[in-house]
């Protein structure tokens, strides 16, 4: 098959692959920008090269310079989510092998869709402002001039320079911090990453940060004013790191902290290498949802040592991870654990899917991103249908430590390098050359390139969702004088993850009617519980039943937290409840310039104001 480049990014990695970034990033927070300069060692893949194109989004570029000598460049028009490639031309010709090394001085445009600036307001603490970073899956290049693309792997240094009652962190191990020569009203932090990783996952935070040890290579950093509860509910990492070392082999990247974000992180969890970042939606109290700590933790493997090559096998790198974050819960607790999250999976996949309508390219496992933007291209399906194909092959093969022997295998052949789709499935054949009439028989074009549901569907022990299913059944038919029979009891034997899978059940029906939503209120207080992901799906019930009163309770928990995979559902119903409409409107519309980069421009699509 010809080399497949990567739609998604303008750089030329037949040409050209990045060794090495030495950052320099002055953060002033004033005016909402990096003053940086960026070196990027560079080795030429080909003769004769004297042109090198790299990713930008909303850069001023000021100079640049090619083994210290200043060069001509020019930047593109900018394209609507790719931004503009920014042309070097080099004053000599590079033969394969070669190294040049690239320095850009630039600085950062407020607006930079990877970073979000807090005021201090916006934070827990109220005295000092706060940045962080979020490049996954294409917004590095408006951090950083690079080639943005999961193909190309590098190491890097990084100077951080900050007003000095702050801290910085980034995705990298920690390599000392001193005061401030030029300036004494800052400090400068440096930090190395010496596993070569893609520019994804390039990582900063600064902030009043404070920390807690949790284990022998593990802290949680957050505000203080969250860092006692982070590290309660995140005690168990290091023992699940262990899990995951048994089931993958050593963890590489040295320290595995975990930082806690301000509310307005759009994700549950970014797998920054050495640093994890988490959204503080996870604190419930009761660990109930360390699941995406071992999801993260898993990607230190899937994703990280191994990578998906372009964002149309984005799959490779969840679907894995889902697997491995499923076999680490198998471990910390049973297999009727496993088979849960399981079933929990497959009825996130349909909902996805239905979302997305079952005959949208966008839900089949490797889609073509072309003209997408990976953004708008995310959903449950990599995770869930990878999964699923993942979870398939164990059964046809032999069973979960029979598969976790190929797993095992495609990290250790793949680590340090990026992958296809195809790559992984040869891997798969000569891993399992004996058992190849088995594996002919799975449909692999219906598993990749169809849209819509899997063309097989596994069977999973429902013991664990059974009462979960009962439930949701007999609040489904319940007529009015039956909603007397609901007691406050019927949740007693049940866990946080079984009321949440309760509640999922109960989003896949058709709306209940609003007696049966008040009844419920009134006997199991939904709307009085702190737990984010019962309290988002519980929400969402009420509004599917067009509750008046849940309208103020969904546009507070829009408004107080950002997690997309929460505030999106919740703004696209609002938006379908058309008493609810115009408040969805408003309010979205006088947050809009305190919300995340990422997350406005989404929910404005998902609001059709774009
Ligand atoms: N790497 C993802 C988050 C991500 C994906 C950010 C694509 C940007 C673009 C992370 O590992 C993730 O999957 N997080 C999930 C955790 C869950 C599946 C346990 C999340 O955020 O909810
Ligand atoms: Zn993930």
């Amino acid at each position: 098959m010809a080399e497949q480049s990567d739609s998604s990014s303008f750089t030329a990695t037949e040409h050209f692959t990045t060794r090495h970034l030495a950052l320099t990033l002055r953060v002033e927070f004033q005016s909402r920008r990096i003053a940086a300069s960026a070196a990027l060692t560079v080795e030429a893949l080909r003769d004769e090269l004297s042109e090198l194109t790299l990713d930008t989004r909303d850069l001023k570029i000021l100079k640049i310079t090619a083994n210290g000598q200043e060069v001509k460049f020019a930047l593109g028009n900018k394209h609507c989510f790719k931004g503009a490639a920014l042309t070097i031309s080099l004053p000599f010709k590079l033969l394969r092998g070669q190294h040049v090394v690239v320095e850009v001085s630039y600085e950062t445009s407020p607006e930079a869709s990877a970073l979000q600036w807090l005021t201090a307001e916006q934070t827990a603490g109220k005295k000092h402002p706060y940045l962080f970073s979020q490049c996954q899956a294409i917004h590095c290049r408006s951090m950083i001039p690079c080639q943005d693309t999961p193909s190309v792997k590098s190491t890097y240094y990084a100077r951080v320079s900050v007003p000095k009652e702050l801290v910085a962190l980034m995705s990298a191990n920690h390599d000392g911090e001193f005061a401030d020569d030029q300036d004494k009203s800052r400090k400068i932090f440096c930090f190395r990453q010496t596993v070569p990783m893609p520019c994804y996952l390039i990582a900063l935070v600064v902030g009043s940060l404070e920390s807690r040890v949790i284990g022998p290579r593990c802290r949680v950093w957050s505000e203080r004013e969250m860092v006692d509860a982070a590290a309660y509910e995140f005690e168990e990492t290091e023992t699940m790191l262990k899990k995951a070392e048994d089931l993958m082999g050593p963890y590489v990247w040295g320290q595995y902290d975990l930082l806690v974000l301000p509310p307005s992180f759009p994700y549950g969890g970014m797998e920054n290498p050495c640093l994890t970042f988490v959204t503080p939606t996870l604190l419930a109290g009761d660990r109930s949802l360390s699941n995406v700590i071992a999801h993260e933790i898993s990607h230190s493997w899937t994703g990280n040592l191994v990578t998906n090559k372009t964002w149309e096998h984005f799959w490779l790198n969840e679907g894995h991870t889902v697997y491995l974050e499923r076999m680490i819960g198998r471990s910390m607790f049973d297999e009727k654990h496993r088979q849960f999250a399981a079933i929990g999976g497959w009825k996130d996949l349909l909902e996805a899917i239905e979302t997305f309508g079952a005959t949208n390219p966008l839900t089949s496992l490797v889609p073509r991103l072309c003209d997408t933007d990976p953004d708008d291209a995310f959903s449950s399906v990599p995770y869930e249908k990878g999964f699923a194909l993942l979870y398939h092959l164990e059964e046809l093969l032999g069973g979960p430590d029979i598969f976790m022997g190929f797993v095992k295998a495609y990290i250790q052949i793949f680590a340090y390098s990026s992958v296809t789709t195809e790559d992984w499935k040869n891997c798969l054949y000569s891993y399992f050359s004996d058992k190849t009439e088995i594996l002919n028989k799975v449909d692999w074009d219906a598993w990749f390139h169809s849209p819509g549901m899997p063309p097989f569907t596994p069977h999973y022990d429902t013991s664990m969702n059974d009462a979960c299913v009962t439930l949701c059944k007999r609040w489904t038919i319940a007529t009015d004088v039956e909603l007397d029979c609901f007691t406050e009891s019927d949740l007693k034997e049940m866990t946080s993850m079984q009321k949440i899978e309760f509640l999922a059940l109960l989003l896949l029906e058709t709306p209940l009617r609003l007696n049966n939503v008040k009844r419920m209120q009134q006997v199991y207080k939904f709307n009085d519980v702190k737990n984010a992901e019962i309290k988002f799906r519980w929400l969402r019930l009420c509004l599917r039943a067009q509750w008046e009163k849940a309208i103020p309770l969904a546009l507070e928990m829009v408004t107080v937290q950002g997690r997309m995979k929460f505030t999106r559902p919740l703004y696209r119903d609002l938006y379908n409840f058309e008493k609810a409409r115009p408040q969805a409107i408003e309010t979205f519309q006088k947050n809009k310039p305190s919300m995340h980069p990422i997350t406005a421009a989404l929910v404005a699509k998902d609001l059709h104001l774009v």
